[in-house]
């Protein structure tokens, strides 16, 4: 089973319209050329209209950073999955760092889900355990319980439309990353294996996993190496145009 390699920059909160303008407008021609790697840029909400609109004659790929799980309605500063259609084809859902400020549970989560499916956008579902139960052994468990919860009611049809984001909480941002041997072991056995469990073998080999959480030019081929891990989810390091181009470079060595 052959799977396209995803490498997704999330932008998070950081770079102004103007920032973003200039950022996309340097990073575009350089990340024209890996074509066997699937790009996907992640900008704040209000950068995400000119981004797509700089993007839509390119390969490039745009992602939003959430979405609320209604079609309107009185819900102040959230934006619905109908306002990103057209503009976004991914969205990033139940990522930690909106898990933990922004208190989303699992059963939010698992609303969001099924609203951007249902709207025709593709989730980056992210999951990830906190540095307490890593060191209780508790990852399987936790990432097991995270994945099941958030895929409720989900069809194998509409999970082949899913990519899943490995991102230990430990490792976003603090510049401890996972090993390339822990990371595939949770890539693998528990996040392919849980989707193994709930939508069978073949649709398991068909699902991209992504890791996420400091990964940096130094460190990116440590985890491509592994057949399992299809990507990764960038955070930092997707702030800087050489070293974002450098991650998608070193994906289409090893995995174009
Ligand atoms: P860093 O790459 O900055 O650790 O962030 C990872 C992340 O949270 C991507 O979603």
């Amino acid at each position: 089973m052959t799977r396209t390699p995803i490498v997704a920059a999330n932008w998070k909160m950081n770079l102004t319209l103007d920032e973003s303008r200039r950022f996309i407008n340097d990073l575009v021609p350089q990340l024209i050329r890996f074509d066997n790697v699937e790009r996907v840029i992640c900008p704040t909400f209000i950068a995400l209209p000119f981004v797509a609109d700089r993007l839509e004659d390119t390969p490039l790929k745009v992602g939003a950073q959430n979405v609320h799980w209604e079609t309107s309605g009185a819900f102040t500063s959230q934006i619905a999955p109908p306002m990103l259609q057209g503009l976004a084809e991914y969205v990033i859902i139940g990522h930690s760092e909106v898990r933990q400020y922004l208190n989303e549970t699992d059963e939010i989560i698992n609303r969001k889900v099924k609203a951007a499916l249902a709207h025709g956008l593709k989730p980056i579902l992210a999951v990830g355990e906190s540095d307490a139960l890593n060191q209780a052994g508790s990852t399987h468990e936790f990432v097991s319980g995270q994945l099941r919860a958030a895929l409720q009611g989900v069809s194998g049809e509409q999970m082949q439309q899913i990519v899943i984001a490995y991102e230990p909480i430990w490792a976003i941002g603090t510049g401890r990353n996972a090993t390339g041997e822990f990371a595939n072991e949770i890539v693998k056995n528990t996040v392919r294996g849980t989707i193994t469990e709930l939508y069978g073998e073949t649709i398991a080999q068909t699902i991209r996993i992504q890791y996420g959480g400091s990964v940096k030019s130094s460190n990116m081929e440590e985890y491509m190496q592994y057949p399992d891990i299809d990507g990764a989810l960038v955070g930092g390091a997707s702030l800087k145009v050489d070293e974002f181009v450098r991650l998608v470079e070193i994906t289409d060595q090893i995995k174009g």
